[in-house]
């Protein structure tokens, strides 16, 4: 039988560093003949992302009720476990995965403030029990984060998005929220200081892959 592959996650708030270091995650493991999908949250199939565009979309008028946004990004989890998350691991693949559940503890229960029990009934629904193996969760405090997503939209152009809107209030109770979680979990989530200098950065989340990697195999 093909031994199930390993479902890895990036996690932190707006403006972390996070897509420089997917890259980094997917190419390491790529480099050590490891089959891999990369792949995002919320989003990673055709219909998952048409639910991100409505979750990111600012709207012109009509704020999205905080349930309705919860149960979207779980719709979209649900869609994108079922096409993408899940037959690969049954394949043996690697995923490697921008955002997953919690980014939704830190969101819909960090920032808006649902109830942690409440989103722990999803997860149970939508994942019966699948959680990933490893999450390395970029922290760093909000002012700094919000500086480098001021200077990407600066550089890159574009609006904001309807999380990107928030005040930094906002993304004070989100970073504390994922902190939260990895203080909870701390064999699942590993917390990087990704407020130093990017080649840092990328050291601490290589060293730790390889000390993952090398336990797994
Ligand atoms: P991204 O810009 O990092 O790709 O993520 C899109 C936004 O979606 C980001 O602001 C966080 C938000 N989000 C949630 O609110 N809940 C979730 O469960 C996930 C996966 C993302």
């Amino acid at each position: 039988m093909t031994e199930r592959g390993r479902f890895i996650t990036l996690e932190g708030g707006e403006g972390v560093g996070k897509s420089t270091n997917l890259a980094l995650v997917t190419d390491w493991l790529e480099g050590r003949g490891l089959e891999v999908v990369q792949t995002r949250e919320p989003g990673g199939t055709p219909r998952a992302e048409a639910i991100r565009d409505l979750l990111l979309d600012p709207g012109s008028g009509e704020p999205l009720d905080s349930d309705a946004e919860l149960l979207l990004v779980f719709a979209a989890r649900a869609q994108h476990l079922a096409r993408v998350i899940r037959p690969a691991l049954a394949r043996g693949v690697w995923v490697v995965c921008d955002r997953f559940t919690d980014a939704t503890f830190a969101y819909q229960g960090g920032g808006r403030g649902i109830a942690s029990s409440r989103i722990a009934e999803l997860e149970a629904f939508v994942q019966q029990g699948l959680e990933p193996d490893l999450t390395l969760l970029l922290d760093m405090p909000v002012s700094g984060a919000q500086h480098r997503l001021e200077g990407r939209l600066d550089r890159q152009g574009g609006e904001r998005d309807r999380f990107e809107r928030e005040r930094s209030s906002f993304f004070e109770a989100v970073r504390l929220a994922y902190l939260a979680r990895a203080a909870a979990a701390p064999e699942r989530m590993v917390v990087v200081d990704a407020s130093a200098a990017l080649c840092e950065v990328q050291a601490r989340l290589l060293s730790e892959l390889e000390r993952r990697v090398s336990a797994w195999r």
